[in-house]
């Protein structure tokens, strides 16, 4: 897939940025000729101008916000935000695979890190929006978080959060484009990628699966080159296409 032709703008921020998908998403953007690349995230940053924070504590909006708005006064505003965190399992808990195993403490974690770090990253960026100065955002969501399309049930702490994600994002969306018409705010499901989240449950996927996490980056940055007023407030598919809530 060539990038080349994209039209990406001088700063992005990459939110999340330890992921594998983030740093994959930083690598073609910087190779897309973007000049500022912000990153967020719990690691030490390495080619980008970095924020570190924890951003399920409610602290990290102070920190993000300080941060952004230090890089306003240098004239470097994001223009696209992309917010990779995401937490499937851990060295403790995996995805449930029914009622019986649903543990209040993963359901909370799974809350803070799948939907509350996206909420605390939004406040913070929404401090250095301006009328003047329309952003395109990006939370990477689920298939497995649309209501609609859950057939085979479990995984409920993940579903339950990315489901709250994608609420978040539709309410998100409305009120940014009141502030600026031209703010888009999507949800976006990756599909099955290479990386520490996925590598349990590579057994049994289709051939061609888990994709590179070069090729998702490349779909992501694809989705928000040209994003459309109808998707905002949407789950899209890596394909750009609507998917149900
Ligand atoms: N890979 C897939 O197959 C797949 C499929 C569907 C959806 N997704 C979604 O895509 C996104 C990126 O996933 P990935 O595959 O790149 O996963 P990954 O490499 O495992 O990265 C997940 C990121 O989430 C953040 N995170 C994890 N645990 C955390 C915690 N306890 N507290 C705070 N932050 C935490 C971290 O960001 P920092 O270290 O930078 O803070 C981490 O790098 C996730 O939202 C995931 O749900 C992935």
């Amino acid at each position: 897939m060539n990038l080349k032709n994209l039209a990406v703008p001088e700063c992005c921020l990459v939110i999340g940025a330890g992921s594998a998908i983030g740093q994959a998403i930083l690598e073609q953007l910087s190779g897309a000729g973007c000049r500022h690349l912000l990153t967020a995230g719990r690691g030490e940053g390495e080619v980008s101008d970095h924020c570190r924070l924890n951003l399920t504590s409610s602290d990290s909006v102070a920190v993000l916000s300080t941060f952004l708005k230090q890089k306003r006064m240098e004239g470097i505003v994001p223009s696209w935000c992309f917010h990779c965190s995401g937490i499937l399992h851990d060295g403790e808990y995996f995805p449930e695979k029914g009622l019986s195993s649903i543990k209040g403490e993963w359901l909370m974690k799974s809350m803070e890190v799948n939907v509350l770090s996206h909420v605390h990253a939004a406040q913070a960026v929404s401090s250095v929006i301006s009328p003047t100065h329309p952003i395109r955002w990006a939370s990477l969501s689920a298939m497995v978080g649309s209501i609609a399309d859950n057939r085979v049930g479990g995984w409920h702490s993940y579903r339950m959060s990315k489901a709250a994600l994608n609420m978040f994002i539709r309410g998100l969306d409305i009120e940014w484009r009141r502030k600026h018409r031209e703010n888009r705010v999507v949800a976006i499901h990756p599909g099955a990628t290479e990386s520490e989240l996925s590598r349990p449950f590579r057994q049994g996927l289709p051939p061609g699966r888990p994709f590179s996490a070069e090729l998702t980056a490349q779909r992501m940055i694809q989705i928000m080159a040209n994003l459309q007023e109808e998707q905002s407030g949407h789950l899209l598919h890596w394909d750009g296409s609507p998917l149900p809530f």
